[in-house]
């Protein structure tokens, strides 16, 4: 089955006008979880891996996959005062109004090679935070990868040169 069918529509959440990309079906089939994964896996061509960086929460689903196939360890970032070991931490604009993701300081070591991972790229603020905490402590940034890139916000300008992989991509027209 083609992994676009496994993400489901939900007319009208969290509020009315928003079509929301629900990957609870792709979570709920092991096939689906299976082919995703590997499309995620093969888009590193091999590269080296010493850390998976997750986002809470919906980036942990995948993240912990991915940290297990590389063999390497799983780092999250959470939303702020959950982390119970030292943090730094690093804020991003909402549509109103600002949020922070921390990280534990001692959780990536300087030149640590880094995959960042979550499920979505919307407008990039939450992938831009996670940049620079890793970049903060060091991490070496190798891919950000998403389940979902939603191409008519342009998270990715606000990237940079990284490099991108989403395995799904969604446009305007897809929210009808
Ligand atoms: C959602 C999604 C991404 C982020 C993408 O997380 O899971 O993390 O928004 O949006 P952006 O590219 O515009 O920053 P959310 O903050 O809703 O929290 P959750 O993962 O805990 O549900
Ligand atoms: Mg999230």
């Amino acid at each position: 089955m083609a992994l676009q069918q496994y993400i489901r529509d939900i007319q009208d959440f969290p509020k009315k006008g928003i079509v929301f990309k629900d990957i609870t079906p792709l979570l709920s089939s092991p096939e689906g979880t299976k082919e995703c994964l590997s499309l995620l896996i093969n888009s590193l061509n091999g590269k080296k891996i010493d850390k998976v960086v997750g986002v809470e929460s919906r980036g942990f689903f995948f993240a912990t996959l991915l940290a297990h196939e590389l063999n390497v360890g799983f780092v999250p970032v959470r939303k702020p005062k959950k982390l119970p070991f030292t943090t730094i931490s690093a804020s991003y604009q909402l549509e109103y109004g600002t949020d922070t993701l921390e990280i534990h300081t001692d959780s990536i070591k300087k030149g640590d090679k880094i995959l960042i991972h979550d499920d979505v790229l919307a407008s990039g603020g939450t992938a831009k935070a996670v940049c620079e905490l890793v970049e903060r402590l060091g991490g070496e940034i190798v891919q950000c990868n998403f389940l979902m890139e939603l191409t008519h916000l342009h998270g990715r300008k606000k990237l940079g040169n990284k490099e991108i992989f989403a395995a799904l991509t969604y446009g305007e027209d897809d929210n009808f």
